[in-house]
């Protein structure tokens, strides 16, 4: 870290963690320093966690003879400096350059008795497809009443899919519910088994970027079920999902932990599988934990599912805190 005035930019600044490392560090090198941090917060939420945390920074770096200035930007950081920028160390915020500049993506803490690092999907032999049915292609097949279990099959939309379950309508409603099974529509109809759903856009206003549901085999009449394009699904490539390994990987979907780092990566509403592939993901000893745990709660609420997997992937107690206010 140069000595004298030292340029901080901190872009999706959380609660100010990697700044206050930061600062930290400073208190444990020799030489006097002026901090200027910038720090590019969008959630308004964390501004008031992330205003104390610098404040405190301010008073053990000031009493230790540096001094720091900063600025909390409750804004959209890229949207902020799209324009006019040449690079992020030319003109960003409007000044001339920065001369750190600090980010990090949520991380897993591994266990000590796990081989495993961070995987992917594929490394965890999961499939992920988009529900083969775009009903105005099909609408020969859709049945607003279902016939015998060999002529029919559900047919499920995003409104079917709920946190941990996958719920139909008791009676017909007037909508197509229902998808004729013959030979023409064999393509779009897959087997039931055990399969989590995720929707694939979610309102603003909903609290997660992901819904996961999980479909049992059990949740359908027929050998059949039918996934409308709205809905993506999750299998394993070889072999059936187990009920812990599926809600291990609902409640990864549905926490407060992946739905940050989604954001993060994803500025749309709508959730690609392309993204969801990418997503780190623990090992499946972790994922069937964490399943254990959250399916005893029968529809777990979502501080059971933060504390299950605080607890399965050992979440530093900060870091856990800190995702318990999101
Ligand atoms: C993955 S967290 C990291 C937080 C912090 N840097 C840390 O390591 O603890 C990313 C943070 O960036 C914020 N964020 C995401 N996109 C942003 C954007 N375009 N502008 C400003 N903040 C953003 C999120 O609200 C979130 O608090």
């Amino acid at each position: 870290m140069p000595a004298g005035t030292v340029r901080i930019l901190d872009p999706g600044a959380g609660v100010g963690i990697l700044s206050a490392a930061v600062c930290q560090r400073v208190l444990s090198l020799p030489g006097r320093r002026d901090l200027e941090i910038d720090a590019w917060e969008n959630d308004e939420h964390l501004a008031p966690f992330l205003r104390r945390t610098l404040e405190h920074c301010r008073a053990a770096l000031e009493a230790h003879g540096h001094q720091i200035k900063y600025t909390i930007h409750r804004k959209d950081f890229i949207l902020d400096n799209a324009l006019g920028a040449k690079s992020l160390f030319d003109g960003v915020g409007g000044k001339s350059s920065y001369d750190v500049a600090i980010m990090n993506p949520p991380y897993f803490k591994l266990r000590k008795d796990s081989d495993h690092a961070p995987l992917r999907f594929r490394d965890l032999g999961l499939q992920i497809s988009t529900g083969p049915v775009v009903t105005f292609r099909a609408t020969e097949h859709l049945l607003r009443e279902r016939a015998s279990r060999e002529k029919s099959a559900p047919l499920l939309m995003m409104h079917n899919i709920r946190p941990f379950a996958t719920v139909f309508p008791d009676k017909p409603n007037g909508k197509p519910g229902h998808f004729r099974v013959c030979e023409a529509s064999r393509s779009l109809l897959l087997p039931a088994r055990r399969y989590v759903l995720l929707k694939r856009f979610t309102a603003k206003e909903e609290r997660r970027r992901l819904v996961a549901g999980v479909l049992e085999r059990s949740d359908s009449y027929a050998p059949f079920v039918a996934l409308e394009n709205h809905v993506n699904y999750v299998y394993k490539a070889s072999g059936e999902l187990s009920r812990d390994e599926a809600f291990g990987l609902a409640a990864l979907f549905n926490s407060a932990l992946l739905d940050r780092y989604f954001r993060a990566i994803s500025g749309s509403t709508q959730v690609n599988a392309t993204e969801i592939r990418t997503l780190p993901l623990p090992g499946w000893p972790e994922i069937s934990e964490i399943g254990r745990r959250v399916s005893v709660a029968g529809c777990p609420d979502l501080k059971h599912i933060e504390q299950a997997i605080a607890h399965a992937l050992c979440l530093p107690v900060d870091l856990n805190s800190y995702l318990a206010g999101c």
